[in-house]
């Protein structure tokens, strides 16, 4: 049943049947710009962002409107992301054919916004923000969507005017101090990761420029995490406000992307657990040199954040899908630029579901991916699915046959679904199933 082409933002495409995994459900997402839309938290923190750090040095150019349809080697290849990397694969990525996908980070547009740069007359341009919708297949739960948005965060210095980033570094400290002056103190506290042990830096930087660009880039993202939050006190009444509310633990932990080196990524401690926010690091001079700067002349840092997840924490809204509804009663809470707590109105009922079958054979088992489940859930389900969950898994211990057990809650944001309904797409989830995987249900 797949269409030969698929007409996407006004292009057409070849499909292929060893690699097209996107469904119209999918689609139906492209071009939604929750990140342009006003009055939408997504768009009030994506301009603040873009204000605060623009407040700095006013040096970073903004992109907001780049397609989702990227080619493999603008997402994987040209950040060196290996062959082998489980992002590449059908059961993580949504493929429109064997060169094209739905971009799964906004890294994918480094290259191109750099090279830019470097064309840039007005050399104090030195920097770039994007942001824009990404696409991952994924679990199915309260802070999962197949659809979500990044902001890319980008810097370069020439080697050759250190005194620069030195001075850019400065002022970059004494606006962290001034938030501190202001009204709405917040106040963060940093637990760094300086140790370079498996997390080396380049050989072709000094010791010093390592030192200065890192600062650079932490205290960047620092800075936007205070403001943010600092942004949110704001609004609230000061019986509201208390040490937990003015009091942010971080913590800066190493970790690994193909394209920078060394990397961290930076947690923030929210409701008793570690919230990733954003993953960074400085950029590998070999991403430099693909974009067109001269050999070793240039050194600069990179930050991919999740604004789903930080709109979600500032204004207090407990489900991802609350983003993408169209209930007034959640749009007529915000307004452009106030970052305000949402105040739940009554939910619709959800409606469980169990699914349970054998798998047909062994080799099913591992071609089998739970998120091609989760697939056929939301591309009949759609936004009527709030989770999807793995809630019994059996083996046979002498045919070895295996049998699953998934518990569907179908629970719609915008109006009340009945039994009858559920029913239906329950019995449409079965058959996919069955037709797709040749599962026999119990
Ligand atoms: N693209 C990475 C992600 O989605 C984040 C990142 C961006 C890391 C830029 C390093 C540099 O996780």
């Amino acid at each position: 049943s797949l269409p030969n082409t698929l007409d996407i933002a006004g292009k057409k495409y070849d499909t292929d049947s060893n690699y097209t995994n996107v469904t119209p459900s999918i689609l139906s997402h492209v071009n939604e710009n929750l990140h342009l839309r006003k009055h939408h938290p997504i768009n009030t923190l994506r301009e603040l962002i873009e204000n605060t750090l623009n407040s700095v040095d006013n040096t970073f150019k903004t992109y907001n409107s780049f397609s989702p349809i990227v080619t493999t080697y603008q997402n994987f290849d040209v950040l060196d992301i290996p062959v082998d990397h489980p992002g590449r694969s059908k059961s993580d990525t949504y493929y429109i054919n064997k060169d094209y996908l739905l971009r799964t980070h906004t890294s994918a547009h480094e290259l191109e916004c750099f090279h830019d740069l470097l064309l840039q007359e007005n050399i104090t341009n030195r920097g770039f923000l994007i942001s824009a919708d990404v696409y991952r297949r994924d679990e199915i739960d309260r802070t999962h969507y197949p659809v979500f948005y990044q902001m890319e965060g980008a810097r370069i210095w020439d080697r050759s005017s250190l005194a620069l980033l030195k001075s850019d570094l400065s002022k970059l400290e004494n606006k962290l101090l001034d938030i501190d002056k202001g009204k709405n103190i917040i106040r963060l506290i940093v637990q760094d990761d300086v140790s370079l042990e498996g997390n080396p830096k380049q050989n072709y930087m000094t010791m010093e420029e390592y030192d200065l660009c890192s600062r650079h880039l932490k205290r960047s993202i620092e800075l936007l995490i205070k403001q943010a939050f600092a942004q949110k006190i704001k609004n609230m009444t000061t019986a509201d406000i208390n040490q937990t509310t003015t009091e942010l633990n971080v913590r800066w932990i190493k970790t690994s992307f193909p394209w920078t080196a060394p990397s961290w990524e930076i947690e923030v401690w929210w409701n008793g657990e570690w919230l990733e926010l954003c993953g960074c690091g400085l950029i590998k001079q070999d991403v430099l040199l693909k974009a067109g700067y001269r050999s070793d002349s240039t050194i600069g840092w990179a930050f991919g954040l999740g604004l789903d997840r930080i709109a979600m924490l500032l204004f207090e809204i407990p489900d991802i899908r609350l983003l993408w509804t169209k209930d007034e009663r959640f749009h007529q809470q915000f307004r452009d630029g106030a970052i305000t707590s949402f105040k739940p109105y009554s939910k619709y009922p959800g409606s469980m579901r169990d699914m349970a079958f054998w798998l047909p054979d062994e080799s099913l088992y591992v071609e089998l991916h739970e998120n091609d489940i989760m697939e056929i859930v939301r591309s009949v389900a759609g936004n009527l699915v709030e989770s999807v969950k793995l809630i019994d898994k059996y083996r046979t211990p002498d045919t070895n046959r295996t049998s699953l057990c998934y518990r569907i809650n179908y629970q719609s944001m915008d109006r009340n679904i009945t039994n009858q309904e559920v029913n239906k797409l329950q019995e449409l989830v079965q058959d996919q199933l069955m037709s797709k995987y040749n599962v026999i249900l119990r």
